[in-house]
Protein backbone atom coordinates (compact mmCIF):
# COMPACT_ATOMS: atom_id res chain seq x y z
CA UNK A 1 0.00 0.00 0.00
CA UNK A 2 1.72 2.92 -1.58
CA UNK A 3 0.88 6.84 -1.55
CA UNK A 4 1.21 6.46 -5.29
CA UNK A 5 -1.17 8.41 -7.31
CA UNK A 6 -2.15 5.07 -9.46
CA UNK A 7 -4.64 4.00 -6.42
CA UNK A 8 -4.38 2.40 -3.21
CA UNK A 9 -5.55 4.03 0.36
CA UNK A 10 -4.45 6.98 0.36
CA UNK A 11 -4.36 7.77 4.04
CA UNK A 12 -1.13 5.17 4.34
CA UNK A 13 -1.36 3.75 8.08
CA UNK A 14 2.19 3.37 7.95
CA UNK A 15 2.99 7.23 8.41
CA UNK A 16 3.66 7.72 11.64
CA UNK A 17 1.14 10.46 11.39
CA UNK A 18 -1.97 7.58 10.93
CA UNK A 19 -1.84 7.08 14.98
CA UNK A 20 -2.46 10.82 16.10
CA UNK A 21 -5.26 10.36 13.18
CA UNK A 22 -6.70 7.10 15.18
CA UNK A 23 -6.57 9.03 18.37
CA UNK A 24 -8.44 11.75 17.33
CA UNK A 25 -11.12 9.76 15.32
CA UNK A 26 -11.37 8.32 18.34
CA UNK A 27 -11.99 10.70 20.53
CA UNK A 28 -14.46 12.50 18.28
CA UNK A 29 -16.73 9.77 16.99
CA UNK A 30 -16.24 6.50 19.41
CA UNK A 31 -18.93 8.47 21.85
CA UNK A 32 -21.22 7.85 18.88
CA UNK A 33 -20.48 5.40 17.50
CA UNK A 34 -20.34 3.30 21.23
CA UNK A 35 -24.27 5.13 21.50
CA UNK A 36 -25.13 3.60 18.17
CA UNK A 37 -23.77 -0.01 19.38
CA UNK A 38 -25.51 -0.15 22.96
CA UNK A 39 -28.74 0.72 21.16
CA UNK A 40 -28.37 -1.98 19.05
CA UNK A 41 -28.27 -4.16 22.12
CA UNK A 42 -24.48 -5.63 22.22
CA UNK A 43 -24.14 -8.23 24.99
CA UNK A 44 -22.48 -10.72 26.81
CA UNK A 45 -21.24 -13.30 24.45
CA UNK A 46 -21.81 -11.72 21.38
CA UNK A 47 -19.61 -12.37 18.36
CA UNK A 48 -18.50 -9.39 16.57
CA UNK A 49 -16.12 -8.53 13.33
CA UNK A 50 -14.72 -4.49 13.27
CA UNK A 51 -14.01 -4.24 9.10
CA UNK A 52 -10.92 -1.66 9.06
CA UNK A 53 -10.20 -1.27 12.52
CA UNK A 54 -7.56 0.71 12.04
CA UNK A 55 -6.52 1.31 16.06
CA UNK A 56 -7.02 -0.40 18.86
CA UNK A 57 -9.93 1.83 20.84
CA UNK A 58 -13.42 -0.05 18.76
CA UNK A 59 -11.72 -3.34 19.01
CA UNK A 60 -11.46 -3.15 22.78
CA UNK A 61 -14.05 -1.73 23.84
CA UNK A 62 -16.32 -4.23 21.97
CA UNK A 63 -14.22 -6.88 23.61
CA UNK A 64 -14.61 -5.53 26.80
CA UNK A 65 -18.73 -5.73 26.32
CA UNK A 66 -18.42 -8.84 24.95
CA UNK A 67 -16.69 -10.41 27.73
CA UNK A 68 -14.62 -14.08 27.75
CA UNK A 69 -17.85 -15.79 26.22
CA UNK A 70 -17.56 -13.52 23.14
CA UNK A 71 -16.23 -13.04 20.15
CA UNK A 72 -14.03 -9.62 18.73
CA UNK A 73 -12.32 -9.99 15.08
CA UNK A 74 -10.55 -7.18 13.58
CA UNK A 75 -9.47 -7.15 10.42
CA UNK A 76 -7.43 -4.31 8.31
CA UNK A 77 -5.32 -4.20 5.14
CA UNK A 78 -3.07 -3.03 7.45
CA UNK A 79 -2.67 -3.87 11.18
CA UNK A 80 0.11 -2.32 12.86
CA UNK A 81 -1.61 -0.19 14.74
CA UNK A 82 -3.53 -3.51 16.91
CA UNK A 83 -2.20 -5.35 19.36
CA UNK A 84 -3.91 -9.16 19.53
CA UNK A 85 -3.10 -9.46 23.07
CA UNK A 86 -6.03 -6.99 23.81
CA UNK A 87 -8.61 -9.62 23.95
CA UNK A 88 -9.62 -9.62 20.53
CA UNK A 89 -8.48 -11.65 17.80
CA UNK A 90 -6.34 -9.46 14.53
CA UNK A 91 -6.04 -10.51 10.98
CA UNK A 92 -5.11 -8.44 8.07
CA UNK A 93 -8.06 -8.91 5.59
CA UNK A 94 -8.96 -6.96 2.62
CA UNK A 95 -12.90 -6.28 3.07
CA UNK A 96 -13.06 -5.68 -0.94
CA UNK A 97 -11.13 -8.62 -2.24
CA UNK A 98 -11.49 -11.35 0.19
CA UNK A 99 -14.10 -13.70 1.30
CA UNK A 100 -16.04 -12.93 4.66
CA UNK A 101 -14.35 -14.52 7.73
CA UNK A 102 -16.30 -17.63 8.80
CA UNK A 103 -18.18 -16.46 12.02
CA UNK A 104 -22.15 -15.88 11.99
CA UNK A 105 -21.42 -12.45 13.39
CA UNK A 106 -24.06 -10.94 15.24
CA UNK A 107 -22.48 -7.53 14.60
CA UNK A 108 -20.76 -6.28 11.40
CA UNK A 109 -19.10 -2.68 12.39
CA UNK A 110 -17.14 -0.62 9.39
CA UNK A 111 -16.36 3.09 10.36
CA UNK A 112 -14.58 5.30 7.61
CA UNK A 113 -14.15 2.20 5.41
CA UNK A 114 -15.69 1.70 2.61
CA UNK A 115 -15.66 5.07 1.19
CA UNK A 116 -11.73 4.09 0.41
CA UNK A 117 -12.50 0.60 -0.70
CA UNK A 118 -12.77 0.38 -4.78
CA UNK A 119 -15.02 -3.00 -4.56
CA UNK A 120 -17.28 -1.31 -1.68
CA UNK A 121 -20.40 -3.19 -3.57
CA UNK A 122 -18.75 -6.66 -3.17
CA UNK A 123 -17.14 -5.31 0.29
CA UNK A 124 -21.29 -4.50 2.11
CA UNK A 125 -22.00 -8.20 0.34
CA UNK A 126 -19.54 -9.73 2.23
CA UNK A 127 -20.16 -8.07 5.62
CA UNK A 128 -23.81 -9.13 5.18
CA UNK A 129 -22.97 -12.18 4.41
CA UNK A 130 -21.26 -12.65 7.58
CA UNK A 131 -24.23 -12.03 9.61
CA UNK A 132 -26.15 -14.61 11.77
CA UNK A 133 -30.09 -14.32 10.96
CA UNK A 134 -30.92 -11.61 13.29
CA UNK A 135 -27.43 -9.99 13.57
CA UNK A 136 -26.77 -6.50 12.43
CA UNK A 137 -24.89 -4.12 10.69
CA UNK A 138 -23.18 -0.75 11.49
CA UNK A 139 -22.25 1.36 8.63
CA UNK A 140 -20.97 4.71 9.30
CA UNK A 141 -19.25 6.59 6.83
CA UNK A 142 -18.28 10.18 5.63
CA UNK A 143 -20.30 12.54 3.79
CA UNK A 144 -17.93 15.16 2.88
CA UNK A 145 -20.60 16.91 0.00
CA UNK A 146 -22.89 17.20 2.83
CA UNK A 147 -20.70 19.31 4.51
CA UNK A 148 -17.69 20.52 2.52
CA UNK A 149 -16.55 23.06 4.23
CA UNK A 150 -12.84 22.98 6.54
CA UNK A 151 -13.98 26.24 8.09
CA UNK A 152 -17.93 26.76 7.99
CA UNK A 153 -17.35 30.01 9.45
CA UNK A 154 -15.49 31.53 6.78
CA UNK A 155 -14.90 34.84 8.63
CA UNK A 156 -11.23 35.91 6.99
CA UNK A 157 -8.31 34.60 5.62
CA UNK A 158 -7.10 31.96 7.57
CA UNK A 159 -11.01 30.19 6.99
CA UNK A 160 -11.17 30.89 3.27
CA UNK A 161 -7.38 29.04 2.94
CA UNK A 162 -8.40 25.60 5.57
CA UNK A 163 -11.39 25.66 2.71
CA UNK A 164 -9.55 25.98 -0.38
CA UNK A 165 -6.97 23.19 0.94
CA UNK A 166 -9.85 21.01 2.03
CA UNK A 167 -11.22 21.53 -1.38
CA UNK A 168 -8.61 20.39 -3.09
CA UNK A 169 -8.05 17.51 -1.00
CA UNK A 170 -11.38 16.42 -2.10
CA UNK A 171 -10.57 16.63 -5.54
CA UNK A 172 -7.33 14.18 -4.80
CA UNK A 173 -9.78 11.70 -3.30
CA UNK A 174 -12.39 11.99 -5.84
CA UNK A 175 -9.25 11.02 -8.19
CA UNK A 176 -8.84 8.04 -6.26
CA UNK A 177 -12.07 6.75 -6.44
CA UNK A 178 -13.49 8.19 -3.21
CA UNK A 179 -17.06 8.34 -3.37
CA UNK A 180 -17.43 11.74 -1.94
CA UNK A 181 -21.18 11.39 -1.31
CA UNK A 182 -21.19 7.81 -0.21
CA UNK A 183 -22.79 8.73 3.50
CA UNK A 184 -25.67 9.49 2.31
CA UNK A 185 -26.63 6.38 0.43
CA UNK A 186 -25.90 3.75 3.22
CA UNK A 187 -29.78 3.74 4.48
CA UNK A 188 -30.83 3.14 0.63
CA UNK A 189 -27.77 0.26 0.36
CA UNK A 190 -28.64 -1.54 3.44
CA UNK A 191 -32.16 -1.52 1.99
CA UNK A 192 -31.64 -2.72 -0.77
CA UNK A 193 -28.84 -5.71 1.32
CA UNK A 194 -31.94 -7.14 2.04
CA UNK A 195 -31.77 -6.03 5.66
CA UNK A 196 -34.76 -4.86 7.90
CA UNK A 197 -35.45 -2.39 10.49
CA UNK A 198 -33.50 0.14 8.88
CA UNK A 199 -32.58 3.64 10.85
CA UNK A 200 -29.46 6.47 10.35
CA UNK A 201 -28.63 9.69 11.62
CA UNK A 202 -25.38 12.32 11.29
CA UNK A 203 -22.93 13.64 13.71
CA UNK A 204 -20.10 16.25 13.08
CA UNK A 205 -17.78 18.37 15.52
CA UNK A 206 -17.57 22.14 14.54
CA UNK A 207 -14.09 22.80 15.97
CA UNK A 208 -11.85 21.60 19.35
CA UNK A 209 -9.16 20.55 19.99
CA UNK A 210 -9.29 16.81 18.41
CA UNK A 211 -10.32 18.94 15.17
CA UNK A 212 -7.44 20.47 15.05
CA UNK A 213 -5.15 17.31 15.96
CA UNK A 214 -7.04 15.20 13.16
CA UNK A 215 -6.57 18.26 10.98
CA UNK A 216 -2.94 18.75 11.33
CA UNK A 217 -2.42 15.11 11.10
CA UNK A 218 -4.27 14.58 7.36
CA UNK A 219 -2.61 17.40 6.47
CA UNK A 220 1.10 16.50 7.06
CA UNK A 221 0.14 13.15 5.42
CA UNK A 222 -1.28 14.23 2.35
CA UNK A 223 1.22 17.21 2.00
CA UNK A 224 3.14 15.98 -0.88
CA UNK A 225 0.38 14.68 -2.66
CA UNK A 226 -1.33 17.94 -2.25
CA UNK A 227 1.81 19.71 -3.73
CA UNK A 228 2.74 17.22 -6.31
CA UNK A 229 -0.37 17.29 -7.55
CA UNK A 230 -0.35 20.99 -8.48
CA UNK A 231 -3.34 21.67 -5.82
CA UNK A 232 -1.57 23.38 -2.90
CA UNK A 233 1.73 25.19 -1.93
CA UNK A 234 4.12 24.25 0.35
CA UNK A 235 4.01 27.98 1.71
CA UNK A 236 -0.36 27.92 2.08
CA UNK A 237 0.23 24.42 3.91
CA UNK A 238 2.70 26.11 6.05
CA UNK A 239 0.44 29.03 6.86
CA UNK A 240 -2.53 26.71 7.24
CA UNK A 241 -0.61 24.56 9.56
CA UNK A 242 0.60 27.40 11.70
CA UNK A 243 -3.38 29.16 11.55
CA UNK A 244 -3.97 25.52 12.74
CA UNK A 245 -2.16 25.56 15.56
CA UNK A 246 -2.20 29.37 16.85
CA UNK A 247 -6.19 28.37 17.98
CA UNK A 248 -6.74 30.29 14.86
CA UNK A 249 -9.68 28.26 13.37
CA UNK A 250 -13.09 26.06 14.13
CA UNK A 251 -12.03 23.18 11.78
CA UNK A 252 -14.96 21.26 11.22
CA UNK A 253 -14.98 17.42 10.10
CA UNK A 254 -17.63 16.12 7.73
CA UNK A 255 -20.56 14.76 8.54
CA UNK A 256 -20.36 11.04 9.80
CA UNK A 257 -23.39 9.26 8.60
CA UNK A 258 -24.69 6.20 10.77
CA UNK A 259 -26.80 3.66 9.25
CA UNK A 260 -27.97 0.24 10.51
CA UNK A 261 -29.81 -2.81 9.29
CA UNK A 262 -30.97 -6.24 10.66
CA UNK A 263 -30.43 -9.40 8.25
CA UNK A 264 -33.86 -11.31 8.68
CA UNK A 265 -34.19 -14.18 10.88
C1 LIG B 1 -9.94 6.37 7.96
S1 LIG B 1 -9.30 4.88 8.61
C2 LIG B 1 -10.58 4.47 9.79
C3 LIG B 1 -10.11 3.56 10.86
C4 LIG B 1 -11.14 3.21 11.93
N1 LIG B 1 -12.23 2.41 11.36
C5 LIG B 1 -11.68 4.44 12.58
O1 LIG B 1 -12.83 4.83 12.35
O2 LIG B 1 -10.93 5.04 13.37
C6 LIG B 1 -9.62 3.68 7.33
C7 LIG B 1 -9.11 2.30 7.65
O3 LIG B 1 -9.61 1.43 6.63
C8 LIG B 1 -8.57 0.54 6.27
N2 LIG B 1 -8.85 0.02 4.93
C9 LIG B 1 -8.75 0.68 3.76
N3 LIG B 1 -9.07 -0.15 2.74
C10 LIG B 1 -9.39 -1.35 3.30
C11 LIG B 1 -9.80 -2.61 2.76
N4 LIG B 1 -9.92 -2.80 1.44
N5 LIG B 1 -10.04 -3.64 3.62
C12 LIG B 1 -9.89 -3.46 4.96
N6 LIG B 1 -9.50 -2.29 5.53
C13 LIG B 1 -9.25 -1.24 4.70
C14 LIG B 1 -7.31 1.38 6.37
O4 LIG B 1 -6.13 0.60 6.43
C15 LIG B 1 -7.59 2.18 7.63
O5 LIG B 1 -7.13 1.52 8.79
Amino acid sequence: MTMADEGGYLLDNQQSEAGVRFDALATLFNPATFRHIEALGIAAGWRCWEVGAGGPTVPAWLAGRVGPAGRVLATDIDVTWMSASSGYEVRRHDVGAEPAPEGGFDLVHARLVLVHVPQRTAALAAMVAALRPGGWLLLEEADPMLQPLACPDESGPAQRLANKLKHNFRTLMARRGVDLSYGRTLPRLLRGAGLAQIGADAYFPVGGVACDLLERATVAQIRDRLVAAGLATNEEIDQHLANVTAGLLDVATSPMVSAWGRKPA
